[in-house]
């Protein structure tokens, strides 16, 4: 047995998945087989959904099940709603507040089918989402409307407003560009969890609480900072360079497996011009932004290529869609919950409990002292 120390399990393969899959060196991303290019801005998101769920896209019939189960299961049971208000109105972030809704999933349901529970919690988070964030503005929550598709309906339950048509697409795509990405912190944390055969609702909590955490899914509302701040300095390549001088990190770039523009920020960036009007120069700042951090990036980190990642555009996409900042995380988490339920029935399907070892680096061969003793 090897004693090899791999820590964070870099390049380490734990399991096979079909779900997606990623070229560090040529920058691709490919949805169950679909460049995430050619999926993202076409599908919609219930198609991505039965694609992970099943292997292949919907026909017609298939597709209107889906929409009609996922919109019949919207609603939060009124204890949920409770809790939202309660995380709102004590100041919780939102994704601690999406995290204690999501631990509220299996009242009255625990443990009932994975495949449902998967769905379940699709359908759920969004909804979850748009009430804290009523609550947090003093407003009621608004009910989902089951003739609108899972990401309008995201978006009116957020405002209460019948949803743009270019929004609705500039948020679909998003969601579907995040959906899955190979073995991130939080899949890999829900596939851990089914793996002992505890069930979805617990996954899907605990893989929130993954990306909660700034190394993962915390980045795209300080990428939105830093703009601003660029923005309002007035000399974008003069902030960049203080910044790196400073020793800071830019937001938006580097990633652990893209040694190349990730390819989720083209996917976002060509959907950014479908949401900004012309008269907002964010979109231009953004782009003159990018440039120059890429080249100061590879004159003060050489070797490091350090380029473009999915948080960037996100910020910036978002933004355009008009999803406020404090809500990036919890919008990240409702597009990729679809890829961690789907990981969640994967492993189940083929299951081995994930338990590595540790090298153990303490103290040996004490002996007990009594408390009187020490
Ligand atoms: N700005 C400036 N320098 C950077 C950046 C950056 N954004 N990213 C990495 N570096 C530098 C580090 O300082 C380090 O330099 P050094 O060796 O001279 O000390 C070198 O590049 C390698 O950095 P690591 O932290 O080892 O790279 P790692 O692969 O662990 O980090 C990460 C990846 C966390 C994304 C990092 O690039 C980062 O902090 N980026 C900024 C935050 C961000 O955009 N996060 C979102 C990531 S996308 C996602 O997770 C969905």
């Amino acid at each position: 047995m090897s004693d090899a120390l791999n820590r964070g399990l870099e390049d380490a393969v734990v399991a096979e998945t079909r779900l997606s899959s990623i070229d560090g060196e040529r920058g691709e991303l490919r949805i169950a087989g679909y460049d995430v290019a050619d999926l993202a801005p076409n599908a919609t998101y219930e198609e991505v959904l039965f694609l992970l769920l099943n292997d292949r896209l919907p026909d017609a019939d298939e597709l209107a099940a889906l929409r009609e189960d996922l919109a019949g299961r919207r609603d939060l049971p009124d204890e949920t709603h409770g809790v939202l208000r309660a995380a709102a109105e004590e100041g919780e972030p939102a994704m601690a507040a999406l995290r204690m809704a999501a631990a509220a999933g299996s009242l009255g349901h625990e443990g009932e089918d994975p495949d449902l529970d998967a769905r379940r919690m699709v359908a759920a988070l969004p909804t979850a989402v748009a009430a804290y964030w009523r609550y947090r503005q003093g407003e009621d929550a608004v009910a989902p409307r089951e003739d609108l598709r899972h990401a309008a309906n995201y978006l009116y339950m957020l405002t209460g407003e019948e949803p743009d048509p270019a929004d609705v697409r500039g948020l679909e795509t998003y969601l579907n560009a995040v959906v899955d990405h190979g073995f991130n912190a939080s899949t890999f944390t829900a596939r851990t969890v089914v793996s002992t055969e505890s069930d979805v609702v617990s996954a899907v909590t605990a893989a929130i609480g993954a990306l909660k955490g700034p190394l993962h899914g915390g980045a795209p509302g300080p990428v939105l900072d830093m703009l601003d701040e660029i923005r309002d300095a007035g000399d974008p390549a003069a902030t960049i360079r203080e910044k790196l001088e400073a020793g800071e990190r830019l937001m938006g770039f580097g990633h652990r497996v893209y040694d190349v523009r990730d390819p989720r920020a083209a996917v976002l960036s060509g959907a950014a011009e479908g949401v900004y009007d012309a008269d907002d120069p964010f979109l231009d700042l953004a782009t003159e932004v990018e440039d120059i951090a890429v080249d100061l990036l590879a004159e003060y980190k050489p070797g490091r290529n350090l380029e473009t990642n999915v948080e960037f555009y996100t910020a910036v996409l978002l933004r355009g869609v008009g999803i406020p900042r404090e809500l990036f995380s919890t919008t990240f988490a409702v597009g990729r919950v679809a890829g961690w339920g789907a990981h969640c029935l994967e492993q189940l399907d083929d299951n081995r409990l994930v338990r590595p070892r540790a090298r153990y680096v303490g103290a040996t061969d004490r002996e007990w002292t009594p408390l009187d003793d020490r």
